[in-house]
């Protein structure tokens, strides 16, 4: 064969030969084929998606909002901090204020309220309601299972020394917790006394539903407040209407496509949550979503073989004995 045969076959060769070992290390799909997956450094695994091929259904629709002073991932108005595959969202929600004069009189006010779609609901489990203040009380109310619903709490302090530094128990701050099946809040704030007698040091309240951790309360909490705008909240995420069950009878609706995967029943809000099987890890809700774990590649479980070689599997690994033995090489084994 003659050089100008063979060069351009090699030129092929080599081309494929570079291409596989990439293709073979991609990581597997997190969102449909052709679909945007990334905003900014926020990764959007299907559900949820920007465009209509991309969702599974409206209510999983997010905004990507590229400009010139940076990206934004937006669920209706709020930003999204990460969306996760364990069926939790996270969001920067605008926190409520009410600020008055020292004569008494009101000086501002912002008061906020979140209405989600189906199949999102707000985390009773991760967030909690907090107020803070000297002279306040706050609310929150809504609508939860075709009923209408309200709790808060109230907190009062009469001078600095009242406050109590670390703990959020009625002097400064006061906590509670948000009923399950509420994807309808609204929250509002009031004062018994328009802050006149505190205000020196404190003359505004505040009001918000947030991950649990995202506020520790303080004394400069009063001052640090002023400048917060927002604070995360958790949105637990569902698929589909009813139980895993009952979704498991319809194999046109049935969300859970990866043969590895493994339906879930949510203790809020509609619907239910794939999962993928243990041994693999990747996007239940995609047809070839779930992937084998190379649990080889694990330096702790590598670990469980000791001495021995370890050889992946499908769902699982080994650590197969070497000649002349018999057993289960792993270090809890029998030899
Ligand atoms: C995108 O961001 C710009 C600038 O921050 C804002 O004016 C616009 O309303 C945003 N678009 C959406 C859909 O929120
Ligand atoms: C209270 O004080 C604010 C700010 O100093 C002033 O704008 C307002 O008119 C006062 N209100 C009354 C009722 O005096
Ligand atoms: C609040 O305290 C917890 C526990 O000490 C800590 O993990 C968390 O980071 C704190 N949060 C903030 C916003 O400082
Ligand atoms: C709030 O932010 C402004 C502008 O960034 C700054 O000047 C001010 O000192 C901040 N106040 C507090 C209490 O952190
Ligand atoms: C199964 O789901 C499909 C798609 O949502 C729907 O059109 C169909 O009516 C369902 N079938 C039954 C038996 O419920």
């Amino acid at each position: 064969m003659s050089l100008v045969v063979l060069l351009p076959m090699m030129i092929i060769f080599f081309f494929f030969a570079m291409i596989k070992p990439a293709l073979s290390q991609n990581l597997p799909a997190i969102a449909k084929p052709n679909c945007v997956d990334r905003c900014g450094n926020i990764s959007i695994p299907y559900p949820f998606g920007t465009t209509e091929n991309c969702y599974e259904n409206p209510s999983f629709m997010v905004v990507c909002n590229e400009t010139s002073n940076g990206t934004q991932l937006l669920l209706g108005n709020m930003p999204i901090k990460s969306i996760n595959l364990d069926g939790q969202l996270t969001v920067n929600k605008l926190i409520g204020h009410v600020c008055y004069h020292r004569n008494g009189s009101l000086a501002s006010i912002f008061e906020t309220s979140t209405t989600l779609t189906t199949h999102l609901t707000i985390s009773n489990t991760a967030n909690t309601v907090t107020i803070v203040g000297c002279d306040a009380y706050g609310f929150v109310s809504g609508q939860r299972l075709g009923r209408s619903y309200l709790t808060g709490c109230m907190t009062t302090c009469y001078t600095r020394e009242d406050l109590m530094e670390g703990s959020c128990t009625g002097s400064g701050c006061c906590q509670t917790s948000i009923p399950q099946n509420v994807w309808d809040m609204d929250i509002d704030l009031g004062s018994y006394r328009n802050y006149t007698r505190v205000w020196d040091f404190n003359d505004c309240g505040y009001a918000f539903v947030a991950e649990k951790n995202a506020f520790n309360f303080s004394y400069q909490s009063l001052i640090d407040l002023k400048n917060v705008t927002r604070l995360p909240m958790v949105i637990d995420w569902a698929i589909g209407n009813g139980t895993c069950k009952e979704a498991q009878m319809n194999n046109t609706s049935y969300a859970c496509l990866s043969s590895y995967s493994a339906c879930n029943e949510t203790k809020n809000g509609n619907g239910y949550r794939c999962s993928c099987i243990k041994g693999y890890q990747g996007n239940p809700y995609l047809v070839d979503g779930c992937t084998d774990i190379d649990e080889c590649k694990d330096p702790v479980l590598k670990q469980l073989c000791g001495n021995y070689e370890c050889v992946n599997n499908e769902g699982g690994f080994d650590c197969p004995c070497p000649k002349g033995y018999h057993g289960d090489g792993k270090k809890t084994g029998v030899f």
